[in-house]
């Protein structure tokens, strides 16, 4: 990959491993323009097709995360090109068909498409330096890459109203607050928390994990009434795995569960 750097850690005694996804376009702040998002997408299905794996880590530099879009390769594209082409659409939604938790560990700007991307992880870990906006009203246009329908989501009307019309940015602390990012650390702590909760997951049973994103995700989609039902079906076939009769054996006979991940 030019633009992207991966790495696989832990797996010690036959234990899922957490990969690791490191966007790289330094002379940019890892603006996010097609050559990246191509190979982005490759990187995460093929990581969520590895058995071996079983949690993904998306992560930027200490300074961005990602500073958003490329506005060098946006600048000059036209209606009937972006339309056609499915600017966005085409590259950018593939970490949608990612199965396996995606934790965004982010440092630095996250703004625009970037904190768009750091949304589409299923959840924000962020050091204390990270910076979260959508800018975009900045310059001529408004968030495209879902940015006006995941903030409001994530942080209620106002806010999203707030950040995406006056530009400005959050820093950590606010989008903690906000219910943006799930925990704050220190930045030289970042990555170490990052696969620490990454491991914490790797060690449950690959079933569970995989249903309960499901799940979750599903809430954001449809009524309370379907997600219910959606939910139900899944918990009830969960009762077909080899996990659930290990991790259920093992509370009660007081040790610790050996998950097969089937
Ligand atoms: N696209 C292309 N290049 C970018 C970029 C972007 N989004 N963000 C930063 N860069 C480049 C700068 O042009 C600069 O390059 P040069 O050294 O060649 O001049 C380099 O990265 C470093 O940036 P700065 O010198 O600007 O660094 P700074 O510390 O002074 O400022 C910043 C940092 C506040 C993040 C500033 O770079 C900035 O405002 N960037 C643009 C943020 C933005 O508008 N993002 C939204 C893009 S539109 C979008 O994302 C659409 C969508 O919804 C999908």
């Amino acid at each position: 990959f030019e633009n992207l750097m991966t790495a696989l850690h832990g797996g010690e005694d036959g234990a899922l491993k957490t990969a690791v996804i490191t966007l790289h376009r330094p002379k940019a702040l890892n603006a996010l323009n097609d050559p990246l998002m191509d190979e982005l997408g490759e990187a995460l299905l093929a990581f969520d097709a590895d058995d071996s794996v079983g949690c993904i880590i998306l992560t930027g530099s200490e300074r961005a995360f990602a500073a958003g879009a490329d506005i060098a390769a946006m600048a000059k594209r036209e209606f009937m090109d972006v339309y056609r082409t499915q600017f966005i659409t085409r590259n950018w939604e593939t970490i949608r068909k990612v199965r396996k938790p995606v934790i965004a560990a982010v440092a630095g700007f996250a703004l625009g498409g970037g904190c768009e991307l750091a949304m589409m992880c299923d959840f924000i870990i962020a050091a204390d330096s990270a910076k979260f906006g959508q800018p975009e009203i900045k310059i001529g246009i408004m968030p495209g890459a879902g940015g006006t329908q995941r903030l409001p989501r994530a942080i209620g009307k106002s806010k999203a109203m707030d950040l995406i019309l006056t530009g400005r940015m959050m820093d950590a602390q606010e989008a903690e607050r906000a219910g943006l990012v799930s925990r704050v650390v220190p930045a030289e702590k970042l990555m170490e928390e990052a696969l620490a909760a990454a491991a914490v997951i790797c060690g449950f049973g690959l079933p569970s994990v995989l249903m309960a994103k499901d799940c979750v995700n599903r809430a954001f989609e449809t009524t309370l009434t379907e997600g219910i039902a959606y939910e139900r079906g899944l918990f009830h076939s969960m009762f077909a795995t080899e996990d659930q009769k290990e991790g259920m054996d093992a509370f009660l006979t007081k040790r610790k569960a050996n998950f097969k991940h089937r």
